[in-house]
């Protein structure tokens, strides 16, 4: 397959990577390093990004950086854009970009996160937004054209592996659930990676 992988030298981007380059054609996208230099927050970057691209059969959208942590106390209209527009907008930019020049069956992979449903004070301008991501992933996936499926995955804290515990995954075992949502079948699940904790 030729896989797309946004966000290839992140945390769980290059895990990803790892597990899929032996098998498959990884194209490496980021702002900074990669195959290709591309911004999905920027509409006409992630224009350019397809077109360079071509047909593509999978899609992993892990680009970090996505999220303003503030208590919430501190939490100002502009920490809400910059998740909204990464979060939200960017992925959903992804998908709609994307699916003009994916091959029939192609697979879309976006992040979303435990915090979603284990909130704390610092974690309000990101959580909510993960809530989003899984609702419109659920909804629009039964709407896709060519039998293009979309799916979130939703890890827990990333930590590296000496710490990991209930609630805390490795970035290996993040990119595994990555790896696992793209070759099981179906479409608008949301996997949760979320260490043993209740989902
Ligand atoms: N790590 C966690 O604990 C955790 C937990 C739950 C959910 N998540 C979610 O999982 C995803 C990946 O997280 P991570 O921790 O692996 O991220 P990370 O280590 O911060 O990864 C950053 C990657 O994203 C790229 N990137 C950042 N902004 C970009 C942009 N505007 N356009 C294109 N590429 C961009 C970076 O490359 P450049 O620097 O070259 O741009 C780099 O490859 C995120 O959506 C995050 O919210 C992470």
């Amino acid at each position: 397959m030729k896989i797309v992988v946004v966000g290839a030298s992140g945390k769980i981007g290059s895990e990803i990577v790892a597990l899929l380059e032996a098998d498959h054609r990884v194209i490496k996208v980021g702002r900074s390093s990669g195959d290709i230099l591309a911004d999905y927050a920027d509409s006409q970057s992630t224009r350019a990004m397809f077109e360079q691209i071509g047909g593509f059969d999978a899609l992993i959208s892990v680009a970090g950086g996505d999220s303003v942590f503030k208590d919430v106390d501190e939490l100002e209209d502009a920490d809400f854009v910059y998740g909204f527009e990464r979060k939200i907008l960017g992925q959903i930019r992804l998908l709609r970009l994307g699916v003009e020049t994916a091959n029939k069956k192609a697979v879309f992979l976006f992040s979303s996160g435990f915090l979603s449903h284990y909130p704390n004070r610092f974690s309000l301008a990101t959580g909510p937004f993960n809530a989003a991501i899984d609702t419109y992933v659920q909804q629009i996936a039964p709407m896709l054209p060519n039998g293009i499926r979309a799916k979130v995955v939703s890890p827990a804290p990333v930590v590296p592996e000496e710490r990991t515990k209930k609630g805390l995954i490795s970035a290996r075992d993040a990119a595994e659930a990555y790896v696992a949502a793209l070759n099981e079948p179906g479409t608008g699940q949301i996997v949760r990676a979320w260490g043993g904790l209740e989902t």
